[in-house]
């Protein structure tokens, strides 16, 4: 990009942060500010210099956020530079703005030594122009013939639960591929940029031990899980953390995306119907990456990413 009146670089200041909020609240028109004003502002594990933009005469036309992060895979940690709310203004589009800013980010992540990539979008192949490959997940939906209260299960208690759910998170998702290590600043922004309900944060304790949690949002026609864990081999309580959630929400329609590693625990019986997905795009940044991890994060239905963490 050549023209002396376009600059760009990361944010600065609140203020521009604030500007990208507007920005993409014009750009997403399905997508409410909130969002944006959540997603952009309110994770304090980012610096105002992961937002990427494109300033022109002074305004901000186009940003890429980077949210730099770090996956389990199978037991190792791998950083990865997560890309989320891409957007250039209506009236400035189709000028290779995004696409400038989009290096600019890949090439901010290069520089913090993150060896890959990860985004969702529904315009894949915009993406594969910048190395970017579609990795499928596959998305199980589940009816519950009836749903009822459980016993052992109610509704999280931050000071209550916080610190026992944080070390059942670790010891459970250091197995999965793609599951996010989470610090405690992480947890505490997190509880707040995330869009879940609330009242349907459920946790499963029975003998003062907490066993098992569940976090969902509900949808018009489903209850979308965003996350589950449990402890050891306490997988007996996940059925009921998810008749629980079915009767919380007053739905009875499940939805949930799931890797092959998490099947074998999502068995609910033969009213599962099973798609795929193909929202998820991954990027190897770091040639040097052990191609056996390579492999990993390349191959489909391997990938856990809880929606919690959603960028
Ligand atoms: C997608 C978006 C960021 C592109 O911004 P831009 O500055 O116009 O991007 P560029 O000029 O670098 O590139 C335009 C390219 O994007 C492609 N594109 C834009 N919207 C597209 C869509 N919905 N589906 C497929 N391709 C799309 C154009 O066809 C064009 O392709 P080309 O380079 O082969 O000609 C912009 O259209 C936007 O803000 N859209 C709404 C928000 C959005 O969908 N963001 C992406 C979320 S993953």
């Amino acid at each position: 990009m050549s023209d002396p009146a376009l600059e760009i670089r990361g944010c600065t200041s609140r203020e521009e942060l604030e500007e990208v909020v507007s920005l993409c609240d014009a750009a997403f028109p399905k997508t409410s500010r909130e969002y944006f004003a959540r997603h952009v502002l309110k994770d304090r594990t980012l610096a105002p210099a992961d937002t990427r933009i494109l300033v022109k005469d002074r305004n901000i036309v186009s940003s890429v956020q980077v949210f730099p992060r770090t996956m389990y895979c199978r037991g190792e940690k791998i950083g990865f530079g997560g890309i989320g709310n891409v957007a250039t203004l209506p009236s400035e589009r189709e000028k290779g703005y995004a696409g400038s800013v989009l290096r600019d980010a890949l090439e901010y992540i290069r520089d913090k030594k993150l060896p890959v990539s990860l985004l969702t979008t529904t315009i894949n192949p915009y993406y594969e122009k910048f190395g970017f490959q579609t990795i499928r997940r596959h998305v199980v939906q589940t009816e519950f013939p009836r749903a009822g209260e459980q016993p052992g299960v109610r509704t999280f208690d931050r000071d209550r639960d916080l610190d026992r759910v944080i070390r059942l998170y670790n010891r459970f998702n250091v197995q999965f591929v793609g599951t996010l290590v989470r610090d405690v600043e992480y947890w505490d922004s997190q509880l707040e940029f995330c869009d879940e309900d609330k009242s349907l944060f459920y946790v499963h304790e029975t003998e003062g031990e907490l066993r098992g949690f569940i976090r969902a949002i509900k949808k018009p026609d489903h209850v979308q899980v965003l996350e589950y864990g449990f402890a050891g081999n306490q997988q007996g309580t996940l059925p009921g953390l998810f008749e629980h959630l079915a009767w919380g929400a007053g739905e009875r329609r499940l939805k949930m995306f799931a890797s092959d590693t998490e099947r074998p625990y999502l068995s609910f019986g033969n009213g599962d119907s099973v798609s795929a997905d193909t929202d998820m795009m991954v990027s190897i940044i770091d040639p040097g990456l052990n191609p056996e991890v390579r492999d990993t994060l390349r191959r489909d239905y391997n990938l856990t990413f809880w929606l919690t963490d959603f960028f």
